[in-house]
């Protein structure tokens, strides 16, 4: 028996092998000792052999295979020539040094290896991938091919995964594992609203947690299975259609990666996947920019756009303090709504007769730079291109293509497709001075067929190479990705954007859960988070610009609205809260993110922390039982430590009447860290629509 140990910043990994039999997870926890016995470890976990087992009792470990009798999700299945082939992979050399693992595996009876690397990122997010070889003379066709797979530690017994739809995104589902665990696949050629491609296992009646993800922007499939034994094995993968993956004699595939951390508490969690993102992941990573201010032309004026609407819109932003205005969909081709010129990206006459620079000029000359929206990937029957390349679009031959939003999508494992691709936008960015590029993408992939079989992997790929292509020549514009909302979203089209639009609903109550959810994986400063319009035209809701203003400023701010159409008295609040999210984008975008917990359902709290200064807020969204509701706990504070509290203004109109002491919360309130935690602080949250911001600057002395 031989152990490798991984060892974070604060956890550790170990994992012990049997010559010619398996390598398994031991231990994945909090930071052991460097002299603890791994032997005596492995032994005191272990539990005897038992009657209904095989002779030899199976174990699944880190690659589980079917072999032996294994009964959870294998991570390998293969096929020879259209026949199912049992692997019978073997450890045969491991490598472990400061941040690394590697397993390399060989198949007992066939030309087959296979190679684990699990690898430490940002103190403690294990990033883990599969590489298969096939050493032998025929193809061999792939039908998974797991990224991960992890045996689960017994200490945990919950599971929380999302669920969601278009504008109500990420709803936690949180359950026990059960007797028989959980399964979620996506099936539209991207994750999808489906939300199975994030997960967080949860400590029996305790705080740790496990979080995990596939950075991967198509299908993906995860499967949990406990076993009768009470085993469980959490299996995550890139889902493949039978077919879809084939190696070649001498050839190799590589899994995308899959991440996983353990920490804990939730808070935790949320900040080594934070600092992953933005160690690892953003395109950026390097060059920290200010995130600015959006106004997004979309819930404002839709499709009924001309020039003078667009620069009266401009205006308004510009007396808000916008610094960036978003042209969203309809100025190209015939598009005066959504059933025509997907594909057709030249700047409509009738919509702007002066061009796009006349505009760009107008809009720089107020102070702001020029986002354009896109949505490369599709394509409108009714257009031009559609009218050039009817077979440019993924459909089975001789089959009908039925649309989703009267559009169809392109083949991008055509090159040519993609050369047309990088033409049009490269054309774009090369012509104007465009800063950032709203990337949408409306609809799922189905039928999911190439001219040479299922599309959805290849798809993805080619996506990334498009996108790979324009940012090596335009490295300068910023990207956003969009898919309806948040029906796109994972590492791997953030490792080539720079922010994402979490939701099409800017309803400030859904929006609040929707961001806090997306925030236990992604910093807030990817997180699109714009003010939109009273009522909300999807919930219908009337909410207070206050409480609109301040939900926004937890993320990447923006306006999605009409400020035309806004009171005075709206466009001043919204103006003092964008003021004041330049203030604190700092601290909100490169800080600790804390949730903060309440026993009232209806209050939420996050706190962002940086160096010496703290930016929380704290929510209502329904009519609380009792006047009186409970302070408000922070996190993450010294207790021994004094902190400054002030309440900065404006405040929620109606709430700020029940303020006890206005004057001391203007001036600040000192008060140590651990009254702070441990007692909090009295705000007026009875009310609905009502939020607090609290600030927060700790003392020397
Ligand atoms: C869907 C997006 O989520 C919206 O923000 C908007 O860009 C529309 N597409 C435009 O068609």
């Amino acid at each position: 028996m031989q152990y490798a140990r991984l060892d974070g910043e604060t956890v550790t990994l170990v994992v012990g092998f049997v010559p010619d039999g398996h390598a398994d997870l031991l231990y994945c926890g909090p930071r052991l000792d460097p002299v603890e016995d791994l032997a005596a470890l492995r032994a005191s976990g272990s539990f005897g052999a038992h009657e209904s087992q095989p002779d030899a009792p199976p174990v699944g470990g880190l690659l589980p295979e079917r072999k032996d009798g294994f009964a959870g999700p294998p991570a390998v299945e293969l096929r020879y020539g259209g026949r199912q082939f049992s692997t019978d992979f073997r450890p045969v050399r491991c490598e472990a040094n400061a941040d690394r693992l590697t397993i390399e595996f060989a198949d007992a009876g066939a030309p087959l290896s296979a190679e684990l690397e699990w690898r430490i990122h940002a103190g403690d997010v294990i990033v883990s991938r599969v590489k298969l070889n096939n050493g032998g003379d025929r193809e061999i066709a792939v039908d998974r091919l797991a990224s991960l797979a992890l045996p689960v530690p017994p200490r945990f017994d919950r599971i929380t995964s999302y669920a969601g739809r278009w504008a109500g995104e990420m709803r936690e589902d949180e359950r026990g594992m059960g007797a028989h665990g959980f399964a979620s696949r996506s099936r539209r050629g991207k994750p999808g609203f489906d939300g199975g491609n994030w997960l967080i296992l949860g400590e029996a009646g305790g705080d740790a947690v496990i979080g995990m993800h596939l950075v991967w922007s198509g299908d993906y499939e995860t499967v949990l299975e406990v076993d009768a034994d009470g085993r469980a094995m959490l299996m995550i993968a890139a889902a493949l259609e039978a077919g879809e993956m084939v190696i070649p004699p001498g050839g190799h595939c590589t899994t995308p990666a899959a991440v996983f951390a353990y920490a804990a508490d939730r808070s935790m969690l949320a900040q080594s996947f934070h600092r992953y993102v933005r160690e690892t992941i953003l395109p950026d990573r390097r060059n920290w920019r200010a995130r600015k201010v959006h106004l997004n032309s979309w819930e404002a004026i839709g499709f009924d756009m001309d020039a003078a609407k667009l620069i009266a819109l401009a205006e308004e932003a510009a007396t808000l303090g916008v610094e960036r205005f978003v042209l969203d969909d309809g100025w190209f081709g015939s598009r005066r709504n959504d059933r025509s010129s997907l594909g057709d990206w030249t700047v409509s006459a009738d919509v702007l007769p002066e061009g796009l620079d006349s505009l760009i000029d107008r809009i720089e000359g107020l102070g702001m730079d020029f986002g354009l929206w896109v949505e490369p990937e599709m394509i409108s029957p009714d257009s031009d291109l559609y009218r050039a390349h009817p077979d440019w679009c993924l459909h089975e031959p001789r089959r009908e293509r039925p649309t989703q939003r009267h559009q169809l999508v392109l083949d991008l494992s055509q090159p040519a497709v993609t050369d047309h691709l990088f033409g049009c936008l490269d054309a774009l960015l090369s012509a104007h001075r465009i800063a950032h590029l709203k990337w949408d993408h409306n609809r799922d992939l189905f039928p999911a067929a190439n001219i040479h079989g299922p599309a959805g992997y290849d798809q993805t790929l080619a996506l990334y190479a498009l996108i790979d292509r324009l940012r090596a020549k335009h490295r300068d514009v910023e990207i956003e990705s969009c898919s309806s909302g948040g029906g796109r979203i994972d590492f791997g089209i953030l490792s080539r954007t720079h922010r994402v639009w979490t939701s099409d609903n800017n309803d400030a109550i859904e929006r609040l859960r929707i961001n806090a959810a997306w925030a236990q994986f992604l910093p807030l400063e990817v997180i699109g988070s714009h003010v939109g319009p009273s009522a909300n035209p999807i919930t219908g809701r009337r909410l207070d610009m206050d409480f609109r203003a301040k939900a926004a400023l937890f993320g990447h701010m923006g306006v999605e609205a009409d400020p035309g159409a806004m009171t005075d008295a709206e466009r001043a609040v919204l103006r003092a809260h964008i003021a004041l999210y330049k203030d604190w984008r700092a601290v909100l975008h490169g800080g600790a993110l804390f949730r903060l917990d309440h026993p009232d359902p209806g209050v939420s709290g996050l706190l962002a922390w940086h160096d010496a200064s703290g930016l929380a807020l704290a929510t209502q969204s329904r009519f609380a039982p009792n006047h009186d509701v409970a302070p408000v706990r922070l996190a993450g504070l010294d207790p021994a430590k004094r902190y400054r509290v002030t309440l900065p203004e404006p405040w929620p109109g109606k709430a700020s009447r029940y303020l006890a002491d206005a004057d001391g919360w203007r001036a600040g309130h000192i008060l140590s860290g651990r009254v702070l935690m441990e007692r909090g602080i009295a705000l007026p949250l009875a009310h609905p629509e009502t939020g607090w911001l609290i600030a927060l600057e700790r003392m020397d002395r």
